[in-house]
C-alpha cells in the first residue's frame, strides 16, 4: 500500500467570494485532466468559500478548513465546529498552523482536543508542527518537534493516528521565501517518521503522509517531493495563483 500524496493550498485570510470562486474554478479546470486516479489528493483550504467550493470541486479538488473549535456547539462567537465543517462537504481540517499557535495562543493541549473533534466527525486532520528560527539555530528543533507530537497527537490510538496527515512547516520558512533545503526537510521528515514508528509501529509510520510547508513553489517542489519521506506540500502563497499551484501538483505526474 502506497502513502497518500497530497498537495494542499492554504489560502489563509485571502480572496473575497468572487476571487475565490474564480481561482478554484481555474484550478479544477487545469487539473481535471491531469489527475491520475487516486494517486494524489488535491486540496484547497479557503475560508468563506467552504460550502460553495465543496460543490464545485467535482471530486477533483477536495476542500479543507483552516481551523475548527474544540467543542461541538455553543456560545463561542466567531467560531466554527467540526460538525458544521462536515455539514458543508469539507473533508480536511488544518490544525495547529503556526499562525494559530502564535497569534491565537493555541496550546498543544488545545490542539489535541481539536484533533480529536475532527476525527470524531470523520474528517482528516492536517496537523502542523514546526520550529522557530531561534530553535533551528540553537539546535533544539528535534526536541521542539517531538514535544509538539507528544502533546498534540501521540496520545491517539494507532487506529486514530493512522487517519492523521502531518505537515512539517518550519516557521522560519513560512512566507519568507527562505525554503528549507531538501536535506533539511528530509532530515526532519525522517525524524518524524522514526518517532511515529517508535510510538506506534513501523507500518503506521510507513503509511503516514507527511507534508512539507514553507515557501514551497514550482521551482523547489520537485526536489522537495523527490525526498524519501516528503509526501507532498502544504502551500501558502503559491496556492493563490492557479498556474503555480497546478505546477506544484504536476510534480507528482
Ligand atoms: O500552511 C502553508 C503555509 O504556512 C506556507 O506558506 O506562503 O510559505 O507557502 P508559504
Amino acid at each position: 500500500m502506497m502513502r497518500k500524496k497530497i498537495v494542499a493550498g492554504n489560502w489563509k485570510m485571502n480572496l473575497d467570494y468572487a476571487a475565490g470562486i474564480s481561482l478554484f474554478s481555474e484550478i479544477v479546470n487545469m487539473v481535471k485532466d491531469e489527475k491520475k486516479g487516486n494517486q494524489i489528493a488535491i486540496i484547497c483550504a479557503p475560508y468563506i468559500h467552504l460550502n460553495s467550493l465543496a460543490k464545485l470541486g467535482a471530486d477533483v479538488v477536495k476542500i479543507g478548513a483552516q481551523n475548527c473549535h474544540q467543542n461541538d456547539s455553543g456560545a463561542y462567537t466567531g467560531e466554527i465546529s467540526a460538525g458544521m465543517i462536515k455539514s458543508v462537504g469539507v473533508e480536511y481540517v488544518i490544525i495547529g498552523h503556526s499562525e494559530r499557535r502564535e497569534y491565537f495562543a493555541e496550546s498543544d493541549e488545545l490542539l489535541a482536543q481539536k484533533t480529536i473533534k475532527v476525527l470524531e466527525n470523520g474528517l482528516t486532520p492536517i496537523f502542523c508542527i514546526g520550529e522557530t528560527l531561534e530553535q533551528r539555530n540553537n539546535g533544539s528543533y528535534f526536541e521542539v518537534l517531538k514535544a509538539q507530537l507528544d502533546k498534540g497527537i501521540f496520545g491517539l490510538s494507532a487506529e486514530d493516528f493512522s487517519k492523521i496527515v502531518i505537515a512539517y512547516e518550519p516557521v522560519w520558512a513560512i512566507g519568507t521565501g527562505l525554503t528549507a533545503s531538501s536535506d533539511q526537510a528530509q532530515e526532519v521528515h525522517a525524524f518524524i517518521r522514526k518517532e511515529i514508528a517508535a510510538k506506534y509501529n513501523a507500518q503506521v509510520a510507513e503509511l503516514t503522509t507527511i507534508l512539507y510547508g514553507g515557501s514551497c513553489n514550482p521551482k523547489n517542489a520537485a526536489e522537495l517531493f523527490a525526498q524519501k519521506d516528503i509526501d507532498g506540500g502544504l502551500i501558502g502563497g503559491a496556492s493563490l495563483k492557479s498556474r503555480d499551484f497546478v505546477d506544484i501538483v504536476k510534480v507528482f505526474n
